[in-house]
């Protein structure tokens, strides 16, 4: 195992995809209906911002450190820096900002392959009853657990691109994981570093069906092209709801002025596959 996402806790990619995990949730929860949360590559659910991997990279103090006390307006953004901020010199993960916005009835299940990262996990969620910390391959628990019995809910895909294939071996997950929830919200997140490439992908994932797409991406230094750092990330939503795109641009409109690197950052929302 090389990749340990406490190197890249609290960066400008997980602020950017943490964001919009919130405003996903914010909109399932307006209805009274039990909603299902399936995290597939949840990580260490709680990263110290003090240890020496986050020190090493110095990701979180150029990403999460920039907004703490930004008097923000989007709702989403709002609440995403109310959880984080509870945690002070921590940062939680996705499966742990989830669990703050579950309520009675609502249901998470965070999978995690790794056995030490997984420890961190099932110690992050302990004290959510209604929380579930999994040790597994997220593709392979797919199966399972779709479709969820409350038929209403999200499905996380953030994988760490570990793998040359990991592109194809997500979008085959993904085509089964909609034949079996086709009304699900499948945010999938991904790098961003040739964008025809994003583009290919996003064509396989559409092959799965009559699904609509929404591509939020981040630039934070469009001058970096080196390829040692990443700088450039984004979110493919499989099934937004309605409004998050308009919501998206405003959150974006706030984040990226305190994330830039430099004059030419950017961030786009745009329809891949619109409604109809
Ligand atoms: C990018 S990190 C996850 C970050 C987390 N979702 C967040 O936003 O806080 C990816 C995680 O997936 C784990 N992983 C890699 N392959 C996996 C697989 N097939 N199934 C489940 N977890 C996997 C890695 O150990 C790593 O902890």
């Amino acid at each position: 195992m090389n990749y340990r996402h406490a190197y890249h806790a609290g960066n400008f990619a997980d602020v950017h995809k943490h964001v919009a995990l919130v405003a996903i949730l914010l909109h399932l929860r307006k209805k009274g209906k039990p909603f299902a949360i399936i995290d597939t590559h949840a990580g260490g659910g709680l990263y110290d911002l003090a240890g020496p991997e986050a020190v090493k990279t110095n990701e979180a103090g150029e990403g999460i450190a920039k907004l703490r006390g930004a008097p923000v307006r989007t709702p989403a953004l709002r609440c995403y820096l109310e959880i984080v901020d509870a945690f002070s010199d921590r940062y939680p993960g996705s499966p742990l900002i989830a669990a703050q916005l579950l309520r009675e009835r609502d249901r998470l299940i965070a999978i995690e392959k790794h056995p030490e990262e997984f420890e961190s996990l099932r110690r992050a969620l302990a004290p959510f009853r209604n929380a579930h910390a999994v040790c597994g391959d997220g593709y392979r628990q797919l199966n399972a657990l779709l479709p969820p019995p409350e038929r209403r809910g999200l499905v996380l895909l953030d994988p760490s691109y570990e793998e040359t294939d990991e592109m194809e071996t997500l979008a085959t997950a993904f085509a089964g994981a909609y034949r079996r929830f086709p009304t699900g919200i499948f945010p999938i997140w991904h790098p961003l570093k040739v964008k025809s490439r994003i583009e290919a992908f996003a064509g396989e994932l559409r092959s799965a069906g009559p699904l609509k797409l929404l591509s939020l991406t981040i630039d934070v230094d469009h001058t970096d092209s080196s390829g040692d750092r990443l700088s450039a990330a984004g979110v493919l939503v499989v099934n937004p709801p309605h409004g998050l795109d308009l919501e998206m641009e405003a959150a974006s409109a706030e984040i990226l002025p305190l994330l830039a690197r430099g004059a030419g950052a950017s961030a786009m929302v745009d329809w891949i596959s619109p409604p109809r």
